[in-house]
């Protein structure tokens, strides 16, 4: 633990930025362009890169050519490759691109699952036994994700245990990791302590991490009141980019910029240059045609181009 506060020393970010932060994009980013992100990512120092998607194109047509992403991104020894995977189709195609971590992604809120996945919570947890089993006989590491753990945008209030529920039968499937997500960033500090002050009568704090999304700009409160509970892993997308096709109105994750900032400042280690993803927030931000939307990487930006 940090000694100045009850916090973690360190802390794990899982950069999403490609996956979630891209998925919602209209226009088709380019693979290259893909491809290049991630490696910038990875030179960065990320130990774990949600690189793809593989989900029915006609879902998502964003993650389509998940394949030829993974076959040209450079594999940075020691950091997890991730790919979503919603079925045995998806797991074939993620065994086949050598993916390091595969994440099965379910809901807490049964409108939510329909809405994403076309089944309901019970229908999704069987279609993830023959999946996570296939993972975990091929050796790759098996992570759950719940959406809607913080609120939904279909039926509003989830009840903490509701989240329990899942993240047990998640336990059961054999995950080692299970991201707690707030898909429109409706959570706020007393909300995310009480679901995680759930959760952890269930499994160890660090089974957990905190994916917010920025949605009502509360995700670095959100932050710090989890890892006073004792969270240590943490989701965010380069330039806050993003958003979720079944989620209107949501916006991206909160931008790694903004939390390798905030985890600096509080002295916990996180092992990530903050300056290179400061660069690859540009590149992305430039490469769509949008600004940026970290508010500590235009800061950097803006004050290193008044000092040139
Ligand atoms: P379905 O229509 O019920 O599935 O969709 P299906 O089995 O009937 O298949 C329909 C078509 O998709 C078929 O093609 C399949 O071959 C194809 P056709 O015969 O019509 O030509 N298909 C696939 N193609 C490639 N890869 C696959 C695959 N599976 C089927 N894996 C399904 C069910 C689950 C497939 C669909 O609903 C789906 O792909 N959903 C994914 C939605 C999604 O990706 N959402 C965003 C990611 S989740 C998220 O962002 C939340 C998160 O960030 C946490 C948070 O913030 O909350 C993780
Ligand atoms: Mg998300």
């Amino acid at each position: 633990m940090n000694s100045s506060a009850f916090l973690p020393k360190k802390v794990k970010i899982v950069e999403v930025g490609p996956r979630d932060g891209l998925q919602n994009e209209k226009e088709f980013v380019a693979h290259e362009i893909k491809i290049s992100l991630i490696d910038q990512l990875s030179s960065a120092g990320f130990s774990n890169i949600e690189a793809a998607a593989f989900v029915s194109p006609k879902w998502v047509p964003q993650m389509a050519g998940g394949e030829i992403v993974m076959a040209g991104i450079r594999r940075y020894p020691g950091t997890i490759y991730s790919v979503l995977v919603p079925n045995l189709q998806g797991f074939e195609m993620a065994l086949e691109a050598s993916a390091d971590e595969i994440v099965i992604f379910g809901a807490a809120s049964e409108t939510f699952s329909q809405k994403n996945i076309n089944c309901s919570i019970a229908e999704s947890i069987e279609r993830f036994v023959p999946v996570a089993k296939a993972a975990i006989d091929h050796g790759m590491r098996v992570r759950g994700s719940i959406s809607c753990a913080l609120g939904c945008p279909y039926e509003g209030h989830i009840d903490p245990a509701r989240v329990a529920v899942l993240v047990q039968r998640m336990a059961d499937l054999g995950c080692v990791e299970i991201d707690i997500a707030d898909t429109i960033g409706v959570g706020t500090p007393n909300k995310v302590k009480a679901v995680f002050e759930c959760l952890r009568q269930i499994l160890p704090i660090t089974t957990f991490s905190g994916h917010f999304h920025d949605t009502y700009g509360q995700s670095l409160a959100n932050i710090y009141a989890a890892m006073e509970l004792g969270v240590s892993i943490f989701h965010s997308s380069v330039a806050g980019l993003g958003g979720c096709p079944y989620a209107k109105g949501a916006t991206g994750n909160v931008a790694t910029e903004d939390v390798l900032y905030l985890l600096d400042g509080l002295g916990v280690e996180t092992g990530i240059d903050f300056e290179k993803v400061v660069r690859s927030g540009e590149f992305i931000s430039k490469a769509l045609n949008r600004p940026n939307g970290s508010k500590a990487g235009k800061a950097y930006l803006a004050k290193n181009a008044s000092q040139a």
